[in-house]
């Protein structure tokens, strides 16, 4: 069984729908005062523990870079126990991630990928209310701290549509998570190890992740948060310029993404959107792709969803290694509808990845499943939503398929960090700290 009490909330449980969240980063200028912070967020931040209780869909989460923990002073030999990603940070790992161009660190908005962030705070809620409600005491636990400072926030909402800024239903897909007690979304797929998404547990290749004390990492895990901006503008343009009209239009946009607009997936209704099953969550999800779809005649091998989880699809290699958890919000204003010429409106998701594995996970995911196409054989194709841009997707099609050339680049990185989440008991150790 996972130890569910000393678990931050945020690891396991899907995000509210709606939400509104908040993410604050501060640096750590003085490490006692860092420890001092570990100590009195520890008493702020949620477990995983009594899913049934009123405030399980709002919580606060925090976590740490790898700077933020050596400004905290954490001995060598510990800093030396984590992943070897997560030690290089998201910056420096800009080339594998495809994080060129508009989207290098260079252009990244401050002070994301600087070394300056040191902790992240991060309070999710279904309304402002209960947000405010526990904002405040997190709030009092770094107000008035001198040797803290506060460099960058990010607030996220739903937007009126429950979609992500393209239009298209977010928040579907999750895995099943062994001893977690929260069911995931496919009846056709078996629960994951522990050890993908925790450390300390057995994970699916055997192992059992650990840092040095173990205490440090138990119960703990790698989170990704990643600014994704998203040309919306362009986006619309695209499909209406490729497109035989509106209808052809939906087709093409769910043939990008593998769902059509209100989530109903192309794997259960090819031909036409289904909105009731779009939105309902017992069956929005109940499908695999190998049997019934090998040649993704109804969903693309290059479309989203199937690129970030071919499921039983034939592929190079084995799926189940590169699975994650996602809480995604989105920020920004929506482009109101029809609008086609861009308002100059930052508007994104602000992507956030959970997992123990941050190579064979989130890098992999990025690198070669989302910015390459040679795992499902189609070369150096590239993730027509949201990959760096300049790719082909094919669409299976009798008599002959469709190929569309040259798509751009619609979602740009505007920075991001690589964070550890702890379990409570490691925040405590934190605070404790005596070097
Ligand atoms: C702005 C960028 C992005 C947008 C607009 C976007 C949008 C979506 C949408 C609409 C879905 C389908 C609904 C759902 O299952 O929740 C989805 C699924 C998913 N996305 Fe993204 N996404 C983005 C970036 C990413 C990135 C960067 C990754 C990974 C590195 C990723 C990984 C996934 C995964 C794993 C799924 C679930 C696939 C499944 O199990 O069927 N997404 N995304």
């Amino acid at each position: 069984m996972l130890e569910l009490e000393d678990i931050q909330s945020g690891v396991l449980r899907p995000r509210p729908t709606p939400y509104v969240a908040t993410y604050i980063a501060f640096r750590i200028d003085d490490r006692k005062a860092g420890r001092e912070l570990m100590r009195r967020v520890a008493r702020v931040v949620t477990s995983a523990a009594n899913p049934t209780s009123p405030l399980a869909d709002t919580w606060v989460s925090v976590a740490l870079t790898y700077e933020g923990f050596r400004a905290l002073g954490v001995p060598r030999e510990a800093l030396d126990s984590f992943s070897w990603e997560f030690r290089r940070g998201m910056a420096a790992r800009a080339q594998d991630l495809g994080d060129t161009g508009e989207s290098a660190p260079e252009n990244w908005e401050r002070p994301l990928g600087t070394g300056d962030v040191h902790v992240i705070i991060v309070a999710v809620s279904p309304d402002e209310g209960r947000l405010e409600a526990v904002l405040e005491p997190a709030r009092q636990a770094y107000r008035n701290m001198s040797g803290i400072e506060a460099i960058w926030r990010q607030n996220c909402h739903a937007l009126p549509t429950e979609t992500e800024p393209f239009g298209f239903r977010d928040g579907i897909s999750h895995p099943a998570i062994e001893g977690s007690g929260i069911p995931g979304s496919n009846p056709k797929e078996q629960p994951l190890k522990a050890g993908e998404f925790v450390l300390g547990y057995t994970d699916e290749m055997g192992g059992v992740q650990k840092t040095i004390p173990e205490l440090l990492g138990r119960n703990g895990t790698y989170v990704v948060f990643r600014k994704l901006h998203q040309r919306v503008a362009e986006f619309r343009r695209y499909l209406k310029t490729s497109a035989n009209g509106p209808e052809d239009e939906e087709l093409l946009a769910a043939k990008m993404m593998g769902r059509w607009r209100s989530g109903a997936p192309l794997a259960l209704c090819p031909f036409h959107d289904d909105p009731a099953l779009g939105a309902d969550p017992h069956r929005n999800n109940d499908f695999l792709f190998q049997e019934d779809d090998a040649a993704g005649f109804k969903t693309p091998g290059g479309s989203h969803i199937r690129r970030t989880n071919p499921r039983d699809a034939r592929i190079a290699g084995v799926a189940r290694i590169h699975r994650m958890l996602r809480r995604g919000t989105a920020y920004g204003p929506p482009l109101p509808e029809g609008v086609l010429e861009d308002d100059g409106a930052e508007r994104g998701l602000m992507f956030a990845f959970v997992g123990a594995h941050l190579g064979r996970q989130f890098e992999f995911v990025q690198s070669q499943w989302i910015n390459d196409g040679v795992f499902f054989g189609a070369g150096e194709d590239r993730d027509p939503t949201t990959g760096s841009g300049g790719g082909t997707l094919t669409v299976p099609r009798r008599p002959v398929r469709r190929r569309l050339q040259g798509i751009p680049q619609f979602v740009v990185t505007r920075g991001g960090e690589y964070c550890f989440m702890p379990g409570l008991r490691a925040l405590r150790w934190l605070a404790d700290l005596q070097t």
